[in-house]
């Protein structure tokens, strides 16, 4: 029987040493402790020995019993703790790591002018008006004292919507002054900014499609002087206040006088250069005193209001004040070229 003891004591020990999991430890436990264990099948046994056998044996098993219940003990313990340092490192947050960085964008060139532009605007008084791109050719041209026939109405540079030719994509930002004058009464003053269609080959400085702002102001009493006023204080407050102006006489059928405004080269200031094309001006818009025609046309009486329009290319003033070569850029939304403003 001692010989059995120790047999059964060296293979648990060998046994519970190589449990690796809590469920394999149980089960030795029961193996060797439990009530039909192999310790305790031995206990059993203590009855059929000689009475001088009986206490050496007896101490012998109490004793293999307590060691492996030690040697269950330790191996529970060391398996826990193996499971929680386990459980901790699966769990850590390294709170060195670098997070993922979040990408902050900014306004597009054009939108960071645009809203320059309705800033100075709205400091002058003016609120902001809307119109359609898909536009009635009465209001983009009939009203405007664009008579059919005219070039400007071609199927060659007009997107026309209907065979008919009474919808079209409108070619100009003009239009929203008929709509604005048809609801509002004087006076008025407003600007229009929007998106423009026109049948024109794509190059550095065409585009199909591109934006102007107009400009629409009609009360008693407005003149010619107020209209470069105030598009005198819109270019010195997008390019500074030394930024010449000059105003050339022009046509434009829904204006009477019409004029285009210069700015003097920002690059050469006004010697003459690559830029402004040896000139030393740059033409920046179409501007002039609102046709007597036009107003009558919308319910406006041209005796008693009078009023001034312009018509300003947005893609250009962009172009200009960041000195942006090449009209297409601003199109493409290459991140090398956004990144820059
Ligand atoms: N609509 C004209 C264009 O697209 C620009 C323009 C000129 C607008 C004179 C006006 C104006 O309001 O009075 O070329």
């Amino acid at each position: 029987m001692r010989e059995k003891l120790e047999k059964i004591k060296s293979e648990a020990m060998a046994a519970l040493s190589a449990a690796a999991a809590s469920d394999k430890l149980e089960a030795l436990r029961v193996k060797y402790l439990g009530k039909k264990g192999e310790v305790t099948a031995i206990l059993k046994q203590m009855g059929g020995l000689s009475p001088e056998e009986r206490p050496i044996i007896g101490q012998l098993a109490n004793q293999v019993r307590t060691e492996i219940e030690a040697a269950v003990a330790a191996k529970a313990s060391e398996l826990e703790k193996k499971l929680m340092e386990e459980k901790l490192r699966l769990e850590a947050v390294d709170v060195t790591i670098p997070g993922t960085p979040v990408c902050r964008g900014h306004r597009h060139p054009m939108t960071i002018v645009l809203d320059e532009v309705k800033d100075i605007f709205i400091g002058m008084g003016f609120t902001i008006a809307e119109g359609p791109e898909v536009e009635l050719s009465v209001y983009d041209f009939d009203k405007l004292n664009i008579p059919v026939g005219h070039t400007v109405r071609d199927r060659r540079d007009t997107f026309y919507i209907t065979e008919d030719e009474a919808v079209h994509l409108r070619c100009q930002t003009s239009p929203v002054q008929v709509r604005v004058m048809e609801v509002q009464k004087p006076p008025i003053r407003i600007i229009s900014p929007g998106r423009v269609y026109r049948k024109d080959e794509v190059d550095a400085t065409h585009s199909p499609m591109f934006h102007q702002f107009e400009g629409l102001v009609v009360d008693k009493g407005v003149t010619l002087g107020d209209l470069k006023g105030t598009l005198n204080t819109l270019v010195k407050k997008l390019y500074g206040p030394e930024t010449k102006t000059r105003f050339r006489p022009h046509h434009f059928p829904f204006t009477e006088p019409s004029c285009e405004m210069d700015v003097q080269c920002f690059v050469c200031g006004g010697e003459g250069c690559r830029v402004c094309k040896g000139e030393g001006w740059i033409e920046l818009l179409g501007c002039g005193m609102v046709h007597p025609k036009v107003l009558a046309g919308c319910g406006i009486d041209p005796d008693v209001y009078s009023g001034f329009a312009f018509g300003v290319g947005l893609e250009r003033v962009t172009m200009r004040r960041f000195g942006i070569d090449d009209l297409r850029l601003i199109y493409e939304n290459d991140m090398r070229f956004l990144q820059q403003f």
